[in-house]
């Protein structure tokens, strides 16, 4: 029977707006110290069940693939499992060796992967689900800003790949967001409209509605102005060096 304190143990995550916990890793790219490492780029932290498994290999192939499009929009990536180092070297052979997935094959990994054999990093994350697994790690995906912020987390099952298109959508939402004080709405990409925050006094909510400037307002609690594509790119995305 579990106590209280084990249960409490594998059951604590940082939440959204909580400063990203600290910790010292060994990762097959050398000792990291999370967050600080990273300050001033965002950094997507994830987790995925073991080495050696059909769809985490599927999921590393497809983000090593990714990893220069997340590192223009000053994103870096780190990965866990609860396995060794070594296992961790013998898999990411093994993957660019021998492994296709969709097409993309020879795949280096060149992002960090964390050996967890203790669960410490894993059980201060919250990457414990219990009720899945008590030894595996669930897919977790944290999003840690250039603050060292948490600002979005999502929670995978053992049995279900992630879907990359929506980790990126959701990356450069939140550098969006940031960057030009508005929030983005559902099924949003770039280019699409924005949504500025809602009339906060009667006054505000009046002249949302009878203004005829940039603002197109369904009612007053639910305007939207357009963003072109160009502009969030260009402001958010490293430009690439010009070569002379
Ligand atoms: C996999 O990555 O294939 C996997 C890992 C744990 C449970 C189920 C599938």
């Amino acid at each position: 029977m579990e106590t209280l304190q084990e249960r409490e143990e594998v059951t604590t995550m940082p939440r959204i707006g909580d400063k990203a916990p600290k910790f010292k890793a060994e990762t097959t790219q050398g000792v990291i110290n999370f967050p600080d490492d990273y300050a001033g780029q965002w950094v997507i932290l994830f987790s995925h069940p073991a080495d050696f498994t059909p769809v985490c290999t599927s999921e590393f192939i497809t983000f090593a693939h990714l990893e220069s499009k997340f590192d223009k929009a000053n994103c870096k990536l780190v990965g866990l499992s609860i396995d060794g180092l070594y296992s961790h070297i013998a898999w990411l052979r093994t993957i660019k060796d021998k492994i296709e997935f969709n097409g993309m094959k020879n795949i280096e990994v060149k992002f960090p992967l964390i050996e967890d054999i203790t669960m410490k990093v894993a059980k201060t994350y919250g990457m414990i689900q219990p009720g899945e697994s008590k030894t595996q790690a669930v897919r977790a995906v944290f999003f840690i800003d250039p603050k060292g912020i948490v600002r979005a987390i999502i929670y995978y099952p053992l049995s279900l790949g992630r879907n990359f298109d929506e980790i990126y959508r959701a990356l450069i939402a939140m550098q969006t967001a940031d960057k030009f004080s508005v929030a983005t709405p559902a099924d949003w990409y770039p280019g699409d409209d924005v949504i500025i925050s809602p009339a906060g006094s009667c006054g505000v909510a009046e002249e949302r509605m009878t203004s005829t400037d940039e603002l197109t307002c369904k009612d007053w609690f639910f305007c939207t102005k357009k963003l072109d594509k160009d502009t969030i790119l260009d402001a958010i995305l490293k430009k690439e060096t010009i070569k002379m």
